[in-house]
């Protein structure tokens, strides 16, 4: 069994179909990429896998077992950890405690919540910046953060929604080797990214959305032959000699 499956979700917000039928499975272990244009409803998707939204007609499954409409909080329980496109740090608090708030919800005392909170931090790269408040940051530092505060929830499956968008090459780079360090420690990922050059060498496939349905979904090598995928998304700029 697929360790999430999305079965014929669909979400509309008024007249506006962000889901339309989708369906999908992602196996453990994997880093899946979630692409598409704007507004094709790829943040939506990971808005109901995390529970913040219910669909309005399809299920998503963790381990056979529905997790939609469940809500954030049994969501995050269950396994489920997520960025957001746009940061959200506590920014008045310090780097520590904003990670210490993704790891409350596995320990219950401080002590521990503060520990493994410095273990999600040095893992994270972050480590020299703890006690600075999260406003200080640098732009791919709260990038960082973002990753910590999701990974310190002990997830089974991170989302990751344009972590690496706005960033330098450099900095993409070390995002990149985040990734798969993620990867190794046995956690799934499925990632939003526009940035193809970055996204296509590190996912095992790809999930093309457009216009809230799949288009595609496939190896990168196949996503890039792929005429349809071209003319609606990556253009001429990509396509394979
Ligand atoms: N809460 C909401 N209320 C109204 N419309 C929404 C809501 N959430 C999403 N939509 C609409 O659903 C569609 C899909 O949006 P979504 O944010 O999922 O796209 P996206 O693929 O993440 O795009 P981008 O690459 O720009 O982030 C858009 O037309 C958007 O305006
Ligand atoms: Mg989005």
């Amino acid at each position: 069994m697929a360790l999430l499956e999305i079965d014929n979700v669909s979400k509309s917000f008024g007249g506006v179909a962000a889901n339309v039928e989708i369906s999908f499975a992602v196996e453990a272990g994997e880093i899946l990429g979630l692409i598409g244009p704007n507004g094709a409803g790829k943040t939506s998707l990971f808005n109901s896998i995390a529970g913040e939204v219910t669909p309005d007609s399809g299920e998503i499954r963790l381990d056979g077992q529905r997790i939609s409409g469940l809500g954030p909080v049994a969501c995050a329980e269950r396994g489920i950890a997520r960025t957001f496109q746009v940061v959200r740090s506590f920014d008045s608090m310090t780097v520590l405690e904003n990670v210490m708030v993704g790891a409350f919800s596995r320990n219950a005392r401080p002590q521990a919540a503060m520990r493994a909170a410095q273990e999600t931090l040095e893992f994270c790269g972050l480590h020299g910046k703890a006690d600075r408040p999260a406003w200080s940051l640098s732009p791919p530092e709260k990038r960082r953060l973002e990753m910590a505060r999701a990974l310190a929830t002990q997830p089974r499956i991170l989302l990751l929604d344009e972590m690496l968008t706005g960033l330098t090459p450099t900095e993409a780079q070390g995002g990149v080797e985040l990734v798969r360090a993620v990867q190794r420690q046995g956690i799934t990922v499925i990632m939003v990214e526009h940035v193809m050059e970055v996204v296509l060498p590190l996912v095992s496939r790809a999930v093309v959305l457009n216009l809230g349905r799949v288009l595609t979904i496939g190896a990168p090598a196949e996503i890039v032959r792929n005429p349809e995928v071209i003319r609606a998304y990556l253009g001429d700029r990509y396509a394979a000699d």
